[in-house]
């Protein structure tokens, strides 16, 4: 795959990694620090987008056009909408679509981009199945699944059903689709990688403060056999 660039949106989400890179070179472009380095002995450029959709595109095209990454790994914590998982669980990456794109009152169904080819932005193959392969091997089970994305945190029951039946989501975050948009737009292959803080409902705040710390470290454990596997 060449290049990688690994993504997550917070500081919980990123950390682990910082610490296990080496020969880190830091360099800042648009307010976001960008870490190059090698991890596994493969080159990698580590960054911190920022919470919502506007960041996680913008630090997507930079890593590509300025720090020339071939592929994009997103790991970081979500809401769980499939109601078989739980905390902790870990989500992969079948395809991504953004829940939050609204376009109803002119006819188009929800979650559809007006005038665009799709709506719907497939991970790579690969990448995938070397995360379902990690996740596997190190929590024994893996979900493979749709990640909806929109810049809202996600914290009732009812929309999470209607995110569950209507847009068929596994889990709900507020990057990885915008990831997905921006990688598709430049041809680059991606995954997200997600495990659960919460199930986005009433007790969403709650646990999201509780359990980012843990979510956040089994995602990192599947970027780094996946990156360990490439
Ligand atoms: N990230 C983690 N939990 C989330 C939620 N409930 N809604 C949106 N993004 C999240």
């Amino acid at each position: 795959y060449g290049k990688l660039g690994v993504i997550g949106a917070m500081k919980e989400e990123i950390e682990l990694f910082h610490e296990h890179m080496e020969q880190v070179r830091e360099s800042a472009k648009a307010g976001i620090t960008f870490y190059e380095g090698v991890f596994h002995g493969k080159s990698i450029v580590l960054c911190k987008s920022g919470v919502g959709k506007v960041n996680a595109a913008v630090t997507t095209q930079i890593l590509i056009d300025t720090y020339g990454v071939e592929a994009v790994i997103f790991t970081g914590v979500a809401g769980a909408v499939d109601p078989s998982l739980n905390v902790g669980d870990i989500v992969v990456s079948t395809e991504c679509l953004q829940h939050d794109m609204d376009v109803t009152a002119l006819g188009f169904p929800r979650g559809t981009i007006p005038y665009e080819a799709t709506s719907v932005f497939a991970a790579d193959t690969g990448l995938r199945s070397a995360a379902a392969g990690a996740s596997r091997e190190l929590f024994g089970a893996v979900k493979k699944g749709r990640v909806l994305s929109g810049d809202q945190f996600i914290a009732s029951r009812e929309t999470v059903q209607m995110l569950h039946q209507e847009l068929q989501g596994a889990c709900v975050e507020m990057e990885g689709a915008a990831v997905a948009q921006a990688c598709s737009m430049n041809g680059i292959p991606f995954v997200i990688i997600r495990s659960m803080s919460d199930k986005a409902d009433g007790s969403a705040h709650v646990n999201f403060a509780e359990f980012t710390v843990q979510a956040s470290e089994n995602s990192y454990r599947i970027v780094d056999q996946i990156v360990k596997r490439l």
